[in-house]
């Protein structure tokens, strides 16, 4: 997983701690062993990080409404899709009797979970920034 950099700060506030977080969890998972009796700690950071996602998702978007973001609704069709994917790896994490083994959907879903973060990050969140610092005007 690739560290936390200052270009990804948005806000220096709220969205920032939320994708820190984001960023964290992900980190953990990818770093957690590939073995099956590893399986439920690893499940435990992506149930974090589903709840983290469902209250960023919300926080980002009433930042949306507050800028007036000209593309909130792609935006958050887009927060849709990705906690659609997220219910997806988790899903197939937790079947137990996969016909694949635990090792295989790990390895794929840390791939997946970094791209699912980064690519939306760097794709999407970072575009709010010059709203987010402009100057509110009354
Ligand atoms: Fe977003
Ligand atoms: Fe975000």
């Amino acid at each position: 997983m690739i560290g936390w950099h200052e270009k990804m700060c948005i806000d220096h506030g709220g969205l920032d701690a939320d994708h820190r977080e984001q960023h964290e969890l992900i980190r953990r998972f990818v770093a957690a062993p590939p073995l099956d009796e590893e399986r439920d700690p690893a499940l435990s950071y992506l149930y974090a990080l589903r709840i983290a996602s469902k209250r960023h998702f919300a926080r980002e978007e009433a930042v949306h409404r507050a800028v007036r973001y000209p593309e909130a609704r792609e935006h958050a069709d887009q927060h849709r899709r990705l906690l659609a994917m997220l219910d997806d790896i988790i899903q197939q994490i937790e079947q137990r009797d996969s016909p694949f083994q635990y090792g295989y959907l790990k390895g794929k879903a840390d791939e997946v979970l970094q791209f699912w973060f980064l690519d939306h990050l760097a794709r999407d969140d970072l575009k709010l920034k010059k709203y987010v610092l402009r100057p509110v005007r009354a």
